[in-house]
């Protein structure tokens, strides 16, 4: 299986690299506005300092990124075309297909509506009351490309959170909870996977690179290395508001699929379904604003990771006090040593209507994800949270070389879904061990 690298102590948590101070930052946000060109220019480089300055990568993300190699991508992508993509699916109900087959010819008109959706910012048009064949366009337009960029990112992410278990003992199984709020479409569950199958492929290839080849010794060496496997599962469990579950078990069953396509060195099905490998995929439709404070609790306590992948600011803008609550609530209920992820467009923010010194008149007041999120876990929630990473923009770059195919054609024969780059912010903290904010 796929290459890239091999130790996974290179992105364990390490030191904050921040560079430079808060103060300085002040001093310069204080310098007059620029009146030239050239001072534009370098006002903009001098911003593109301060960004960096506010920077911290305590797991290495680019280093998980390169483990994924094009084989596992092109593995993922075929996951997303056979499970989604009616002509490749392996559906046997007639109906469903005879349907399938006119949504398809419609899949093309189906994402110029969504994306009209998406740009009115009606993002309950495009999800919450959507039909199971737009969700299902979404999902092959969208959340394939996106699955490339995550897989990387949970690497780095589940690797870390193995290490915190790692106490578990001898024999034990080792269980990694990852909650997907707002993950019905498919992009977090079909990364995990593959981030899965990357993370037990390297294991494997360790165990057998330190392990002598012939004999009797070969035999009791593989017993070693199956019960050590045998400790690790992973179950994912999406939620979310739009009723995802047709997307979901599709996603699911191609993941275990040995007919979808595989490639050189990441043979299908992308997860075996052996004991010592395999992951429980599971989907509830809710809200997670509205959840009873027992609901939230059976599903974030379990959890080892919880991410919130283009969905924060979503959530925000239907409520800021509600989202909040929601981290604050996050935070009394998650175990220390939880990671949550936050990924984002660069520079989303969410607006706060409120009445002006208490008059009918009201003001509005733009706020920056980012901002509300530190503002929330950090400071209100002081001394409960690290930050693992925090990048107001990175890139993941699809594969210039053009060996990636994703030939999900729209209109027969024209308008292929092209792979896109990706642009994000990046968001990691960690539950820490200390503090309770009721305490
Ligand atoms: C922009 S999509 C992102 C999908 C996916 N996470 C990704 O990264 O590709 C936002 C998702 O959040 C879900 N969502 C929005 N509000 C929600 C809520 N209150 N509770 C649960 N899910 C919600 C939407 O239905 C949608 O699936």
């Amino acid at each position: 299986m796929g290459g890239g690298g091999n130790g996974k102590e290179k992105w364990k948590v390490g030191p904050t690299k921040k560079r430079g101070s808060q103060q300085q930052q002040q001093k310069q946000s204080a310098k007059k506005a620029p009146s030239s060109r050239k001072e534009h220019t370098a006002a903009t480089a001098a911003a593109n300092e301060r960004r960096k300055e506010d920077e911290i990568e305590r797991i290495d993300l680019s280093e998980s990124g390169k483990s994924i190699s094009l084989d596992v991508q092109q593995l993922l992508l075929n996951v997303f075309k056979h499970g989604l993509f009616s002509s490749s699916s392996t559906s046997t109900n007639e109906d469903s297909e005879r349907l399938e087959d006119g949504e398809e010819k419609n899949i093309s008109t189906q994402i110029q509506q969504l994306k009209t959706h998406l740009y009115n910012r009606d993002f309950e048009s495009a999800f919450a009351d959507a039909s199971p064949s737009l969700l299902r366009a979404y999902a092959l337009r969208w959340s394939a490309s996106r699955s490339l960029a995550y897989c990387g990112l949970f690497r780095g992410v589940v690797d870390c959170a193995l290490d915190l278990d790692s106490q578990a003992q001898d024999g034990e199984e080792e269980n990694i909870g990852v909650l997907c709020i707002g993950g019905g479409a498919g992009a977090e569950i079909v990364a995990l996977a593959g981030a899965w199958r990357v993370i037990q492929d390297e294991s494997t290839r360790k165990t057998t690179d330190e392990s002598p080849v012939e004999g009797v010794e070969s035999l009791s060496l593989n017993e070693t290395t199956s019960q050590k496997r045998k400790r690790r599962r992973m179950a994912v469990t999406a939620i979310d508001i739009a009723e995802w579950s047709d997307v979901v078990s599709r996603l699911t069953a191609a993941i275990h699929s040995p007919d979808v396509p595989g490639t050189k060195t990441c043979t299908a099905p992308l997860i075996q379904g052996q004991e010592d490998e395999s992951i429980d995929i599971s989907f509830q439709k809710m809200d997670v604003l509205s959840l009873s404070e027992e609901d939230l609790k059976s599903l974030l306590q379990p959890q080892r990771v919880i991410s919130l992948m283009f969905t924060l600011n979503e959530l925000f803008s239907t409520s800021i006090s509600k989202t909040t609550q929601l981290l604050l609530r996050m935070t009394d209920i998650a175990s220390p040593g939880t990671i949550l992820v936050v990924v984002d467009s660069p520079g989303s923010y969410s607006t706060l209507s409120f009445a002006k010194n208490g008059s009918s008149e009201m003001q509005q007041r733009q706020y920056p994800m980012k901002f509300l999120l530190d503002h929330t876990l950090l400071s209100v929630a002081e001394g409960s949270w690290e930050k693992l990473v925090s990048q107001d923009s990175r890139w993941f770059r699809k594969d210039t070389n053009h060996k990636l195919h994703y030939n999900v054609d729209l209109e027969g024969g024209q308008g292929f879904i092209r792979l896109e780059d990706m642009r994000f912010q990046i968001h990691i903290y960690r539950r820490l061990p200390s503090s309770n904010r009721n305490e």
